[in-house]
């Protein structure tokens, strides 16, 4: 309810930390067994995420003033406790926080680099409700070795916001690891004239008032917190339905104001085809932004993929919309499982290719054999590595492996193994091990020594097909 807000909460119950004399330590004088852990225990990323609850909803609302690169509002998150409780904890970079409630209560809370420990007494199994009102600079990750630029990126009109695989916590409070997924609402005020683009759809056509325009988007399926986007800026906008019959948005910066109808159109076509080889949509729009900000790549962000910078060709349209059914319908549970998600959208890009008579998967295969690196074969995709996420590897070798497995088990099998995955796990969550058992079920194969050579050998496996 309206009063839940944190934005008119006593800022007296919050603080700033570390203070050492307020509450009493009595008062935060934890047992280990009811504080929830820092991390959610991915071994990648050990502070990514937090343990003892899970998100069921955001609802953010947030407005952004690109000049001053202010960022300012409230996260509301529905979550439910996982154990008894005492305190827990959500990934935030930087920002002010000026209260924090549960339940509409105000709630005591301190800051520990990324942690925000809020303080409550909560049931195991208990549905609570807890705001945080903050504002600030957003603090994107720059340059990092292995992942870039990513996160809340403040640009000449908006921002570009991509956040695989933890850079959520750059704009908004969360359980920012993908194994906790949740359905989002987002109320985006900018100015006049700048336009909001956020996951799923629009609720409304958006409202200016007082040179301030507010935009309403709601994400009703599941989805990982790397997903959720707020890019903001000068956009035109194209909407429809596709041949098909999915709603459609593409938007391009003014840059790119001459791809809009191509990225339009090819988004559209190539979900439609999605679907006959992938099963049925998992999400209520798809569609495309280009925005002008040089990322030097992609993201998958849910019902509307990101480019950064440039103009995007089929193949990596292929790409970014195959991660609609692997990588955002189906999550990987852990990073070390991302091929999952990247190996298959890199298949998609040779399957689509085969669709369009460009040559087939066998022909993508082989080159890719052919020009693999040394470093590829070293590099087993199976378990992927926290300080190469993104390496070609876990793209390239990962795609061969799902052609050494097509070509082992037939497409008779391989198809619609890629149907039932996507079925089985819809909005969930998945493991590697997973995927290998359900293609020795529907194959009646043992599988083990292909995917051994594929995904968890660092050695080149013979070429196949
Ligand atoms: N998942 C994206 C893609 O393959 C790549 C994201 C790269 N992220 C990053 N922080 N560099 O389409
Ligand atoms: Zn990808």
């Amino acid at each position: 309810s309206a009063s839940n807000s944190a934005t008119g909460a006593d800022n007296a119950a919050g603080r700033e930390a570390p203070i050492a004399s307020n509450p009493p330590a009595a008062a935060r004088s934890v047992s280990a067994a009811t504080a929830g852990t820092t991390g959610i225990g991915d071994p990648y990323f050990p502070g990514d995420g937090n343990g003892g609850y899970d998100v069921t909803h955001y609802a953010l609302a947030l407005a952004y003033e690109p000049r001053s690169k202010h960022l300012g509002g409230s996260a509301t998150i529905d979550a439910k406790a996982t154990q008894e409780l005492s305190q827990f904890n959500l990934d935030l970079h930087g920002f002010t926080v000026s209260a924090v409630t549960v339940n509409g209560r105000p709630a005591q809370f301190e800051r520990h680099g990324d942690e925000l420990t809020i303080f409550s007494d909560l049931r195991d199994g208990a549905a609570f409700k807890v705001a945080v009102a903050y504002a600030g600079t957003p603090d994107p990750v720059q340059n990092s070795s292995n992942l870039g630029s990513y996160g809340f990126i403040p640009t000449a009109d908006g921002a570009f916001v991509t956040c695989e695989p933890n850079g959520a916590k750059t704009w908004f409070p969360s359980n920012d690891h993908p194994s906790d997924k949740a359905t989002f609402d987002f109320t985006l005020t900018v100015p006049e004239g700048v336009t909001a683009i956020a996951n799923g759809e629009l609720a409304g056509t958006p409202q200016t008032k007082d040179g301030k325009t507010t935009f309403v988007w709601r994400e009703s399926n599941p989805m990982v917190t790397y997903l959720a986007t707020m890019t903001t800026g000068k956009f035109q906008v194209r909407t429809g339905d596709s041949p098909g019959g999915i709603p459609v948005y593409a938007a391009t910066d003014p840059r790119f104001s001459k791809s809009l109808n191509s990225l339009y159109d090819q988004s559209a076509r190539i979900t439609d085809y999605w679907t006959t080889v992938f099963g049925p949509y998992p999400f209520k729009s798809t569609g495309g932004v280009v925005d002008d900000f040089a990322a030097g790549y992609a993201l998958e962000n849910q019902t509307k993929p990101i480019y950064g910078g440039f103009e995007p060709d089929e193949g990596i349209i292929a790409h970014e919309l195959a991660h609609q059914w692997f990588g955002n319908s189906l999550s990987i549970n852990r990073w070390k499982d991302l091929w999952l998600n990247e190996g298959f959208a890199t298949y998609a890009e040779w399957l689509w290719s085969e669709h369009r008579g460009n040559g087939t998967a066998q022909q993508s295969f082989e080159d890719a054999y052919a020009s693999a690196t040394d470093e590829i074969w070293k590099y087993p995709p199976g378990v992927t590595r926290p300080n190469d996420l993104f390496n070609a590897s876990v793209y390239v070798r990962g795609g061969m492996a799902l052609h050494a497995l097509r070509t082992e088990i037939g497409d008779t099998k391989f198809f619609p193994l890629l149907k039932k995955w996507t079925a089985d796990h819809r909005y969930g969550n998945v493991t590697t091990e997973q995927f290998i058992d359900m293609a020795e079920k529907i194959s009646g194969e043992q599988l083990d020594d292909l995917f051994d050579a594929w995904l968890f050998k660092p050695a080149k496996p013979a070429s196949v097909g």
